[in-house]
């Protein structure tokens, strides 16, 4: 709620409270107004995020106002300065990239507007721009690729070449994911990041890269790491077109548990996926209402999430909802 309407709503509570009407009440009758920029549609995750938001919001009686950034962070921008023209009460989105956010943010705080991150955080010095920031841990989920990868390989004695196909350029989730998966795999020599490139996040480019890869370093690769379980699916037809047999010739390790993925590992043809939930919807709409009721929230709020390997993909299956 901007400075000015939360004074007119101060003004008219203390008068309907003066009348002996319960403040409950009076607050009932306004339907609190939320803008989402979301990220795009470039992922199986990213379209079960934008359902989890709009089918939560519906739910709540929060009346959505939704932009889709097309992967663009000039789009999202745009988007949260139209928000703040409009007046909306909060503002929430997931940042494409973590840096450059200086600016707008200031401006929806000049604005009296709380904003919200989700799912990707972003990198500015002064952290009361933000309000919360809700989602995954990205670091750990790359150390859980990676300590997976590490008991996997335990007892093979020469190198171990991977190659990696990292999330969209300067996002929270391609850095945090590299780094954490390195962290770990670091403690042994014998693993070697032989080709990293982006793959943004999307099946066509993770089969591009892929092919790319194959065509350089062809049957000298041994573990194909994907920042996201869509560019997997990507690679693992790259590798299938070039005559090898994914998830024996080359061991896939990616990060999502898509339904995408468990189809995948039920086929033999995907190792293993980290688990990233986009079911955010709920956790955000909860947070909204619990600030428009005044309350303080806590600054990080951070998802549970599992690790599923092929061998339970099965028995996993059908409990998966995206
Ligand atoms: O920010 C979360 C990431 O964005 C997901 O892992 C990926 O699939 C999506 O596009």
């Amino acid at each position: 709620m901007n400075a000015q309407r939360r004074q007119v709503i101060a003004g008219l509570a203390a008068a309907t409270m003066a009348a002996g009407v319960p403040l409950a009440a009076f607050a009932q009758k306004k339907k609190i107004v939320l803008g989402f920029s979301q990220i795009g549609a470039e992922s199986e995750w990213r379209t079960a995020n934008t359902e989890s938001i709009k089918s939560a919001a519906k739910e709540a009686g929060i009346e959505l106002k939704f932009s889709d950034a097309q992967q663009k962070q000039e789009n999202q921008i745009k988007a949260i300065r139209s928000f703040i023209a409009q007046r909306v009460d909060v503002i929430a989105f997931s940042p494409v990239v973590e840096s450059g956010w200086e600016t707008v943010l200031r401006e929806a705080k000049a604005a009296g507007i709380p904003v919200i991150l989700t799912d990707r955080a972003v990198n500015v010095k002064d952290d009361s721009l933000w309000v919360t920031f809700m989602g995954s841990d990205f670091l750990e989920e790359g150390r859980k690729a990676g300590r997976w990868l590490v008991e996997k390989m335990k007892d093979v004695k020469g190198d171990v070449n991977i190659v990696e196909l990292q999330g969209t350029v300067g996002s929270a989730p391609a850095i945090d994911r590299k780094r954490g998966f390195e962290e770990i795999i670091k403690t042994d020599p014998k693993f070697k990041i032989i080709r990293s490139q982006t793959g943004d996040f999307t099946r066509a480019k993770g089969k591009e890269v892929m092919e790319a890869f194959l065509k350089a370093e062809g049957r000298k690769i041994n573990v194909l790491y994907a920042h996201n379980d869509d560019m997997a699916i990507g690679a693992i037809q790259a590798i299938e077109e070039a005559g090898l047999k994914p998830a024996q010739d080359i061991i896939i390790i990616s990060i999502d548990a898509v339904k995408g993925a468990f189809e995948a590992m039920m086929a033999g043809k995907l190792n293993v996926t980290v688990e990233c939930s986009p079911l955010l919807g709920p956790q955000l709409m909860q947070a909204v209402k619990d600030l428009m009721a005044g309350k303080t929230l806590p600054k990080r709020i951070v998802t549970e999430e599992g690790i599923f390997p092929m061998e339970v993909a099965a028995k996993e299956f059908p409990n998966r909802k995206y």
